[in-house]
């Protein structure tokens, strides 16, 4: 579907070269991962050995994928770019905007009504920018990326956090912010801290009940929520070049769920099965000519403690079925009797309401097709479903391949209702309840990656188990948590006991892929007559208007919005659930900004002081005040300010309500570089005791931004209210070009300048 094979081919002819200088210019074998990482160095050939960990790397990938929450802003800020065209291939997927409520056709149809005004614009943007547009209903982002895009040996970078699926064929795939997506559409270099590395070495053979989905979760339970964190995760050894592809894909995708910068495979037969199923004979041909530098160093394999900074050994015939959760991805349980105990200990529901099998991790063919193996017995057996069961394909090709096939009604004659493809649940959109915040405790399991509270149904008594599609199916046919289908027997409707048979399926489609409208529309080749129209008084998107420039002035007299307490992620400063809807309309969504900070001095969230009036209000409102009075202000934070997610809107919103500066103990590093591009200043304190000095009341003077310079402290004079002072230094990480985004006003406004 409009793969750029010839991207491919220039990827493919200079591959041989640019490996073979990284491995001469380290002295050493070469992971899968860096061969990748030092074949799309902006700069061509590497010339120096990257620190891991440590150094800032400018690097070219080679596409984009965005999802409709994500595209909106990233868009609305590429229009600003001053651009006529996207300069590597990119493509945007209607997946998060369509509820799942009665099945496939009413609700496609629902929400085509509902955001039709996000889905044309989003459409035509793309047909403008020369961007590939996946209709609603069209599937998963990342489903479609492995079925379309995907390439070994590629890379690539996507709004959405688990664009790492497309480690599954072999790449290197990373979750970013819009801005970042915005500055590679330019034609501009991307910038990553070089990775660790974390080996996982697979041995034995997945069979039975055991599926790809087990050793995520087990390595969830090893590593943890924040084990990947800074690090690509590495899969290697018999056990992975046994697996489907689309397995992989599963596994790289939940490594988003340890915190993995990202994770890969290195290239196999499974992924030229894979790539000549979904029509790319012509991308495994090329692959299969440059295959030695598609995957790691035989050395590196043979001794991989000696070139991994962590090594993780997972023998998958000794691996059983396990269940992860409730509300965290890492706690894992074995089916059977040791939940029994943990479910009585814990006092989780062990009757499971729901079963539902889908989302970006879990809804390929092969999870459809071992899944419905399932259900085909419990029809055969006469067994009766003791709780409900739901469906999302993860594309339109699979759900046409699955009902062709006859799988999906082998689910339906169960009642389960298909839902459409799309990531539904999984993102909360799903009209479980009317009421969700005083629905009941229960219990239910699903196939997908992330099951934090209220994340299904915005119920926060729902506890949601992690697991793969075929053991969803058996406990949700089954109702109990602690069903072991290797063990347990059911009763059926003739009250005889029977037990399930292991799963069986096909890792590609027997008869092939079919679709007959896949739902790709291909841009414009010139799309300067495209007129983008957004209404003036949408309350959904909105066109963005530049940040002011700098005045070259020291920032005085300013005021304190705001002093966070604890921790202060993205979700404190830009919450989502029902604010998803304005993520295309800055002045709307910044009514969220800061609404979950806890404020320091009182420990409530959006509730602070209002410097004009002495009075305590919510911090948007408050800030509103500052900023009709021309009045600036700052944020003060603690340690690793703005964790979570690379949402740019929880740098956007304060800019553009009038925050001029955030300064803080830490920050996490996407958000740093988040607020660098929009224009803010992100400062650290230089002796972090001084948050301390903070008072509620305070004025802040900046003495020196006037001789703002890399590596040169600043100064801020804090004026307490009683009229005593205080000299302190703050830190930055500025370096000249990112001083430059400053003054201009933003990062955009300096592309926009270049460009003019
Ligand atoms: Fe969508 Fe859930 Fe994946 S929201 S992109 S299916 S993690």
């Amino acid at each position: 579907m409009a793969f750029d094979i010839d991207m491919i081919k220039k990827v493919y002819d200079q591959v041989a070269e640019r490996v073979n200088a990284a491995r001469e210019l380290t002295g050493t074998p070469l992971t899968l991962a860096e061969k990748i990482l030092y074949s799309h160095l902006w700069d061509g050939n590497a010339t120096s050995v990257f620190t891991r960990g440590k150094d800032y790397v400018d690097f070219a990938p080679d596409r984009i994928a965005c999802q409709d929450a994500t595209a909106q802003m990233a868009l609305l800020q590429f229009m600003q770019a001053g651009k006529d065209k996207v300069a590597v291939p990119t493509t945007v997927h209607c997946d998060h905007l369509i509820q799942a409520k009665v099945g496939a056709e009413k609700d496609l149809k629902s929400a085509m009504s509902s955001s039709s005004e996000v889905f044309d614009f989003l459409e035509s943007v793309s047909n403008k920018y020369g961007i590939g547009f996946w209709k609603p209903g069209a599937g998963i982002i990342h489903q479609v990326v492995l079925e379309n895009y995907a390439f070994p040996g590629g890379m690539m970078i996507g709004t959405d956090s688990h664009t790492v699926n497309a480690g599954g064929l072999g790449m290197v795939a990373i979750g970013v912010g819009g801005a970042d997506a915005v500055d590679v559409m330019a034609g501009m270099p991307w910038e990553l801290k070089f990775p660790k590395l974390i080996g996982v070495k697979l041995t034995g053979k997945l069979s039975g009940w055991t599926a790809p989905k087990d050793v995520i979760l087990k390595v969830a339970e090893i590593l943890t929520v924040k084990g990947g964190t800074g690090a690509i995760v590495e899969y290697f050894g018999p056990g992975a070049t046994a697996m489907s592809c689309t397995g992989k894909g599963t596994i790289c995708n939940m490594g988003a769920e340890i915190g993995a910068t990202t994770s890969t495979f290195g290239y196999d037969e499974s992924m030229e099965r894979y790539l000549r199923a979904t029509d790319r004979a012509d991308v495994a041909d090329a692959a299969n000519a440059v295959k030695e530098h598609l995957t790691g160093d035989d050395e590196v394999y043979a001794n991989p403690e000696q070139y991994f900074d962590q090594v993780i050994e997972i023998n998958l015939s000794e691996l059983g079925p396990l269940l992860n959760g409730p509300f965290t991805p890492d706690l894992s349980t074995t089916v059977g009797s040791a939940m029994t105990e943990k479910a009585k200990a814990n006092d989780w529901p062990l009757k499971v309401e729901w079963g539902l099998i889908g989302s970006c991790t879990n809804s390929s063919y092969e999870d459809l097709s071992r899944a419905s193996s399932i259900a085909q017995q419990a029809i055969d057996k006469g067994l009766k479903m003791k709780s409900e069961l739901g469906i999302n394909p993860g594309s339109e090709q699979v759900r046409y391949t699955a009902e062709r096939d006859g799988l999906l009604q082998i689910f339906e004659k169960l009642d389960a209702k298909i839902f459409t493809n799309a990531c539904g649940p999984c993102i909360g959109q799903w009209a479980r309840y009317s009421d969700p915040k005083n629905a009941p405790k229960n219990s239910i399991v699903h196939s997908f990656n992330r099951n934090f509270a209220k994340r299904a149904d915005g119920n926060p008594n729902t506890h949601a188990f992690v697991a793969s599609p075929e053991l969803t199916a058996a406990i949700a046919i089954s109702g109990r948590l602690d069903f072991n289908p290797l063990k347990d027997a059911l009763i059926n409707e003739d009250g005889q006991e029977v037990m399930f048979d292991e799963p069986t399926g096909w890792e590609l489609p027997p008869k092939g892929f079919e679709v007959e409208d896949a739902g790709y529309l291909a841009p414009l080749a010139d799309g300067s007559g495209v007129d983008i129209k957004v209404a003036p008084d949408s309350e959904r998107l909105e066109l963005l208007t530049p940040f002011e420039p700098w005045d070259g002035k020291n920032i005085t007299g300013a005021k304190l919005l705001i002093k966070a307490f604890g921790k202060c992620t993205t979700d404190h400063i830009s919450m989502a659930g029902p604010w998803l809807r304005y993520r295309g309309h800055l002045d709307n969504i910044s009514n969220n900004c800061l609404i979950g900070a806890v404020n320091a001095y009182n420990k409530k969230t959006n509730f602070v002081k209002n410097q004009l009036n002495s009075e305590y209000g919510g911090v948007p409102d408050t800030q509103r005040e500052y900023k009709a009075a021309g009045i600036p202000t700052i944020v003060v934070g603690d340690h690793n300010y703005g964790e979570g997610s690379s949402r740019e809107h929880a740098a956007m919103e304060p800019r553009h309500l009038g925050v001029r500066a955030v300064i803080v103990k830490s920050f996490a590093r996407i958000h740093e570089t988040n607020l660098k591009k929009q224009g803010m200043l992100g400062l650290t304190f230089a002796n972090e005791d001084d948050y301390d000095l903070i008072q509620e009341d305070d004025t802040f003077n900046f003495l020196d931004l006037d001789q703002f310079a890399p590596e040169k402290q600043l100064t801020l004079e804090i004026v307490h209210a009683d009229g005593s002072k205080h000299e302190i230094k703050l830190n930055h990480t500025y370096n000249a070009p990112q001083i430059e985004w400053f003054k201009e006003g933003s990062a955009l406004n300096l592309i926009k300048k270049q460009n003019a």
